[in-house]
């Protein structure tokens, strides 16, 4: 089958390799794609948001199904759009993407079928929200209601700073739009990690858990970013807690939208945070994590484009997804300024190839004669894979000595507390 992946990050990259190596699969084009992904994929420079165009493309081309990468696309419906013209999709419609799109949306849904989270209020006004900090007191975590590309949560140590984090969200200045309604919630204690999963509109099959590394300096130090570096399989998760999980959140969550009447369809994204009374919900995505991706789709020992046609067509089965007795970690290279700003155009020096256990996915590069440069604050995700985490680790690391750019920034603590 032909498969049509959309969006262009390091995300979009693994699933376009990944489905590259798919038997099933005989040929996988990137829209808009980037120059990297021309190693697994026929680049196509269309926008998706120009969908006439580009249901026009995939009918003229007999594309059999579309992954959607990013969730913006997926907010705005464009999975609506391409079902409508009877295209296979992986990835929610758009009122099943509200899980990701809008906090309130999630929170009141696990709220109301009892599934694992902080508890929190939703404030509109200014004097409501300190109020309410003021009575819960501090550390809590005051995040904006819209799509805010990872940078609308505050983990608020003291009181002045919640409420300074109010002020700037509801008064606009800061996220706009998306900063008109706050969530305020409990700080959660506990150790994170992702549980991502294949789901058809009902049944859930879990992928591989991993951990992702948010802030920017080692030691889990300095602002939250996109994500740092992963690795998987993530101990913390153990098959109990796994199960757990499972059967307290993620299973409940798709019963949940199949009985609100939008159906999930495609990868669900568990953020959890594993505390004392067991594993709650940090937040929901409505795909797959990057650079979660990169760690997790290595390790499938399955046929990716069988599992998520099976998924967009309603016929998935637990016995289609199994996984390698192996290990992957990921380091995120980024530019210099990142996660504040990004500098663009450093020349990327050294081997960025694919080797047999190391494998570099492009975040933000662009190609510039024959030169790639860095495009963007996180630029490269390096990949390493192994018998166990040890080996995964060192290979990644081993790889990144080979590699650099002015001003490159990376963690070195990536999978420690795997060992911990
Ligand atoms: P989110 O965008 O909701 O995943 O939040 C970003 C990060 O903020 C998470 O990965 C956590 O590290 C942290 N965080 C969010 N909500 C909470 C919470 N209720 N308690 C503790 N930490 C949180
Ligand atoms: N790595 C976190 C995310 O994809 O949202």
């Amino acid at each position: 089958m032909k498969v049509c992946v959309i969006g262009s990050g390091g995300r979009e990259h693994a699933l376009a390799w990944r489905l590259s190596i798919s038997p099933s699969v005989t040929k996988v084009y990137a829209i808009p794609g980037s120059a990297a992904m021309s190693d697994c994929a026929e680049l196509v420079g269309i926008d998706w948001q120009q969908s006439n165009h580009l249901i026009r493309f995939l009918k003229d081309n007999h594309i059999d199904l579309v992954v959607v990468g990013p969730e913006a696309p997926l907010v705005a419906g464009l999975a609506d759009a391409l079902n409508a013209a009877g295209i296979p999709v992986f990835g929610p419609s758009k009122a099943a993407a509200q899980l990701e799109g809008s906090k309130v949306f999630a929170k009141d849904l696990m709220k109301k079928y009892n599934i694992p989270t902080a508890a929190y209020g939703v404030f509109h006004k200014v004097d409501e929200a300190k109020e309410f900090i003021s009575q819960t007191g501090a550390p809590i975590v005051v995040k904006a209601d819209g799509l805010a590309a990872g940078k609308g949560v505050v983990v608020a140590m003291t009181i002045d700073e919640a409420n300074a984090a109010v002020e700037d969200m509801l008064s606009g200045n800061r996220f706009g739009e998306a900063g008109s309604t706050v969530v305020i919630e409990e700080f959660m204690e506990g150790e994170e990690a992702s549980l991502l999963a294949f789901v058809d509109g009902k049944t859930v099959v879990p992928m591989i858990a991993s951990q992702d590394h948010k802030r920017i300096f080692d030691g889990d130090k300095g602002p939250n970013t996109g994500g740092m570096g992963t690795y998987a399989p993530a101990p913390v998760l153990t098959d109990a807690l796994r199960d757990e999980a499972m059967k307290t959140i993620l299973e409940p969550m798709v019963a949940a939208m199949e009985k609100e009447g939008m159906p999930y369809v495609g990868c669900l994204y568990a953020g959890l945070m594993i505390t004392p009374q067991g594993p709650k919900v940090v937040e929901f995505n409505a795909r797959f994590g990057d650079p979660e991706t990169q760690v997790v789709l290595p390790l499938l020992d399955s046929d990716l484009g069988q599992v998520m046609m099976a998924c967009a067509t309603g016929t998935l089965t637990a016995d289609m997804v199994k996984w390698k007795d192996s290990s992957a970690a990921c380091v995120i290279l980024a530019s210099k300024g990142y996660p504040e700003t990004s500098s663009k155009g450093d020349v990327i020096h050294g081997d960025i190839k694919q080797h047999d256990t190391t494998i570099v996915f492009h975040s933000g590069t662009k190609l510039v004669g024959e030169e790639y440069v860095t495009n963007g604050g996180r630029v490269l995700g390096v990949v390493g894979l192994g018998k166990d985490l040890r080996t995964a680790l060192d290979r990644a690391y081993g790889r990144i000595e080979h590699i650099d750019f002015e001003g490159m920034q990376y963690r070195t603590d990536i999978g420690a507390k795997a060992f911990k």
